[in-house]
């Protein structure tokens, strides 16, 4: 904890940001003054949250009770710790007190996810037939890892997660740890309490969209709700149920981690048992761990993208690897080759105003699509350098501009 000025002011963080200590702590967040807050979309809130340029950067100030504040702020780090997909606590500043002295609310200070998106905004662009049930989906995959972890979180709603595209797909982020407890494990009742709380929230939420006019008419949210349970215990039973097959299907294990592994898990251990005469093979996947593909691409490249992102990247750069005929050489120095020479000059094509358009991941995702598509059309093998001119030319302007800086976008609330 380092108090700083005026005396009563008190910041807790782990590596502090000196900016931090130049925002108006003395003034009600609320009332900060217009030329520092991003008007960027954010979802519902209680408490006020605003977005503030520190630095460089970007950060989510939230207005809340210093015990809810630091409890908060200690929850996300133990997240953060076990690598769950939340968002990146930086700060707690308590002790605030306004001009005439009188006491103010802690703000719990995050670093802004970029390129996220809350589920209203989502919801308000032109949606495909099938995002909202891909955005239902991707919540569920959050909450099945933050089960698995032991992590209840209590309030789970559209709203208290953050969507970012992931290779056209989403991946769900959690962003209010407020209610959250850390378990070593949760029991049934426990998961089956956040699932209720799930069902009732994304109702109401999916409701408000409809009386807004904001929901299509083919989604009901009655339905699109319990879809969330249904995925949900789908997946939990895929990472968990313990599976027997006869001692002569041994190709089974195989495919169950194969099925694991294109869900975005990871199998770390496998218990096997055998019963005694070794007739049946009893399987259950002991530690599962989302993450694979983007920890092997960070791994190998540095780059820090979805796990769908990764994966997509992943193919490409295999790719590039058998079309050089390098499959002997060692992987980090093909996959440096490829970042060199194909992902970064890839990436980098695209003019500056448009660079804000997707994030450099989604971007190539959508180049290899486009390329996919331009082969089937043309009926030959088409080079990605005239991908990318094609997709800066026709489909990239026609994007919505998703990066951090959106302009004066008009607050989603209050
Ligand atoms: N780090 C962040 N990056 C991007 N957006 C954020 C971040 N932190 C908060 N937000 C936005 O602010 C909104 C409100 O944050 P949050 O849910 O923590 O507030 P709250 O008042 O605790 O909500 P509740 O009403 O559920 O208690 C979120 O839905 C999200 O859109
Ligand atoms: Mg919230």
């Amino acid at each position: 904890m380092i108090p700083v000025a005026p005396r009563s002011l008190t910041l807790t963080a782990a590596r502090p940001d000196p900016g931090l200590l130049d925002l108006p702590w003395s003034t009600r967040l609320e009332d900060w003054p217009a030329e520092l807050i991003a008007a960027l979309p954010r979802g519902i809130s209680r408490h006020v949250v605003r977005f503030v340029r520190v630095g460089s950067g970007l950060v989510a100030v939230k207005e809340i009770r210093t015990e809810l504040a630091q409890r908060e702020y200690h929850l996300l780090r133990s997240l953060r710790r076990l690598d769950q997909p939340a968002v990146e606590p930086l700060a707690v500043v308590s002790g605030r007190c306004d001009a005439a002295g009188e006491p103010l609310d802690a703000c719990l200070v995050t670093r802004h996810l970029r390129f996220s998106l809350p589920y209203r905004a989502l919801f308000s662009q032109h949606l495909r037939h099938d995002t909202g049930v891909r955005i239902i989906d991707a919540l569920a995959v959050l909450l099945v890892r933050l089960h698995l972890t032991g992590y209840w979180w209590g309030d789970v709603s559209l709203s208290n997660a953050l969507f970012r595209r992931d290779a056209g797909e989403f991946a769900a982020y959690l962003v209010d740890a407020e209610t959250g407890e850390l378990h070593d494990r949760l029991t049934d009742g426990q998961r089956e309490h956040d699932l209720d709380i799930a069902r009732v929230n994304i109702a109401g939420e999916l409701m408000d969209l409809l009386a807004g006019g904001l929901l299509q008419d083919s989604l009901d949210p009655v339905a699109v709700s319990q879809r969330i349970i249904d995925r949900y215990r789908e997946l939990w039973s895929e990472l968990t149920v313990p599976e027997e097959f006869d001692s002569g299907e041994r190709w089974r294990v195989d495919e169950r981690i194969r099925r694991l592994n294109a869900l975005g898990f990871d199998v770390d251990e496998l218990a096997i048992t055998t019963d005694i005469d070794g007739a049946t093979l009893q399987i259950q996947p002991k530690v599962v761990d989302a993450g694979h593909h983007s920890r092997r691409l960070m791994r190998l490249t540095g780059l820090d993208v979805g796990e769908n992102q990764a994966r997509r990247l992943l193919n490409d750069l295999d790719a590039f690897r058998a079309s050089q005929g390098r499959q002997n050489d060692a992987e980090d120095l093909v996959a440096h080759d490829w970042l060199t020479q194909i992902y970064e000059p890839i990436t980098r094509t695209v003019p500056h105003e448009l660079a804000g358009r997707l994030e450099p991941a989604e971007l190539f995702h959508e180049v290899l699509e486009h390329r996919w598509y331009m082969a089937e059309r043309a009926g030959h093998d088409i080079r990605i350098e005239d991908a990318i001119g094609d997709y800066v030319a026709h489909v990239l302007p026609g994007k919505p501009y998703e990066a951090t800086i959106l302009g004066p976008v008009a607050p989603l609330h209050d």
